[in-house]
């Protein structure tokens, strides 16, 4: 069994100190074997953002994988933005825009899909990415459950529109299916929900389950409180729960649970 504390789009520079705090005793409390935070550390990608992001991955006392978010590239600093877009970052948070983890149970790999190039904050994966993936992953024993994590999602909120989605998604998850890939993680649209990428994607004909965490511990809300996801996997099955900040502390909601039977993943009542 294991467990992992997906949160996003933490926005150090426009934190709320007390849901900062609420969150690392939340953690603490779960003690997931792994956090894996899908980007947006920082609000305008300046040292003492990164620097609070890093001591706050930190103290949670478990191990972190990261990606970088359009946040985590500076905005207004052009000559920063172009020649070293990600230099703070790799200096505080990771050397490695496209990290792996591996334990006996579980794989899980990050692909940075945010770029210098895309002045709106879109994000898109590469070629030698989608390889990556097919490397990474195709390398393993069928048995290990296996996580990709982005910032930018792959699939629109249930009722939201289909925009902010990371260009050649669609390549993306068609190496994922074929690397057996169970579930994508991602923010940016600072709302949390679960689904399966098959309802944007029709072509993808085996379930790939998505989980998109809400904004953690920043201001920049849309329309729902901060949250992060806490998922349990339990081979064959898989749970996922929303910790959502109700004021005080950060409440978990029903859990949404699947069962894998035959490379499928199904939804339990
Ligand atoms: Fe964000
Ligand atoms: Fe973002």
């Amino acid at each position: 069994m294991r467990t992992i504390a997906h949160i996003s789009d933490l926005h150090f520079g426009r934190e709320d100190p007390e849901i900062v705090a609420a969150l690392r005793e939340d953690l603490k409390e779960t003690a997931p074997d792994l956090v894996a935070v899908s980007g947006d550390l920082t609000q305008r990608a300046r040292r003492r953002e990164f620097a609070s992001a890093r001591d706050f991955l930190q103290s949670l006392g478990a191990p972190g994988l990261a990606v970088p978010g359009n946040h985590d590239i500076p905005l207004y600093d052009l000559a920063r933005r172009f020649l070293q877009p990600l230099d703070r970052y790799h200096r505080y948070i990771h050397a490695d825009d496209n990290p792996f983890y591996v334990d006996a149970e579980l794989a899980v790999l990050g692909l940075n899909t945010s770029r210098r190039t895309e002045l709106r904050g879109d994000g898109r994966i590469s070629t030698p990415q989608i390889e990556v993936l097919r490397q990474r992953f195709g390398a393993l024993p069928a048995g290990l459950a296996r996580v990709l994590v982005t910032h930018h999602p792959f699939v629109p909120a249930p009722s939201g529109p289909a925009q902010n989605l990371v260009r050649r998604g669609l390549e993306g998850l068609q190496a994922a299916e074929i690397a057996g890939v169970d579930v994508v993680l991602t923010g940016h649209l600072h709302r949390g929900f679960a689904g399966d990428v098959r309802t944007h994607h029709v072509t993808i004909k085996r379930s790939i389950l998505v989980f998109q965490a809400g904004t953690a511990v920043s201001t920049r809300l849309r329309g729902e409180p901060n949250s992060y996801n806490l998922i349990v996997f339990d081979p064959p099955h898989l749970a996922c729960t929303i910790h959502a900040w109700e004021g005080q502390r950060f409440q978990p909601l029903p859990p949404t649970r699947f069962l894998k039977t035959d490379h499928e993943w199904r939804r339990e009542a």
